[in-house]
């Protein structure tokens, strides 16, 4: 059977996130993607939120501190947001510039969901201050990895972190806002089964990927 190849170029420039619930696999699946990406010829920046710089490291232990449970949701969203905002000055555009694909695990759509459509927080406040932290640089593509929440749970790490210990009626809140960001803006967001297993999980991204960005490829 013949395997589709990407053309390397169309995916230059290109920003492009993972995001989902918690235990949706969507980490396995990037480093999977990046590994692809380089066997491509491409270079490629890969970056993980909240971190993926010194100052947003500190901020996501911050963020992620079982001791923090005094947070408040404002402080809590503007946390994300200004690790993002460090990291799209530092990493991300001059990666886009220089011609790199850039891939994100996790970005805004983590906070429209988590802290917005979970949490409570008005959307147009995120979606505002996202505007001071993306210098209008939102990604090009934004897939989803959904995943029920007994799958979710069986692939979580039993030492939860401050976000992973909100609860089940949260977490379900977190799937379902997931689900409704890819169904309002289907142009930005795409939605892959992440319960299937890994290889197939990995076939459906490159499909994905070959849909939205490439126009001509060979196969193999
Ligand atoms: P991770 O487990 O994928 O590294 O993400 C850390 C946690 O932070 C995860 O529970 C999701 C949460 N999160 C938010 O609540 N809002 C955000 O903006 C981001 C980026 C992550």
């Amino acid at each position: 059977m013949g395997e589709q190849q990407f053309s390397a170029t169309s995916l230059q420039g290109k920003f492009i996130v993972f995001d989902g619930p918690d235990g949706s696999g969507k980490s396995t699946q990037i480093t999977r993607f990046v590994e692809w990406c380089r066997g491509q010829g491409l270079t490629v920046k890969e970056v993980r939120e909240p971190g993926g710089t010194s100052i947003g490291e500190q901020i996501r232990e911050v963020l992620l501190a079982t001791k923090n449970v005094e947070m408040t949701l404002p402080c809590e969203m503007l946390l994300y947001m200004a690790s993002r905002a460090q990291l799209m000055e530092q990493e991300v555009i001059p990666a886009i510039e220089r011609g790199e694909i850039v891939v994100a695990d996790r970005f805004i759509s983590a906070t429209l969901v988590y802290q917005g459509y979970a949490g409570g927080l008005p959307v147009h406040w995120i979606e505002q201050v996202g505007e001071v932290a993306l210098q209008e640089k939102w990604p090009d593509l934004t897939i989803i990895f959904d995943v029920d929440g007994e799958t979710a749970s069986r692939r979580l790490n039993p030492l939860l972190d401050r976000m992973e210990l909100k609860g089940q009626t949260f977490h379900k809140k977190v799937r379902e806002g997931f689900l409704a960001l890819a169904e309002n803006e289907p142009e930005k967001y795409a939605v892959i089964d992440s319960t299937a297993p890994i290889d197939a999980v990995e076939e459906g991204v490159h499909a994905l990927v070959q849909e939205r960005f490439c126009s001509s490829f060979s196969s193999k």
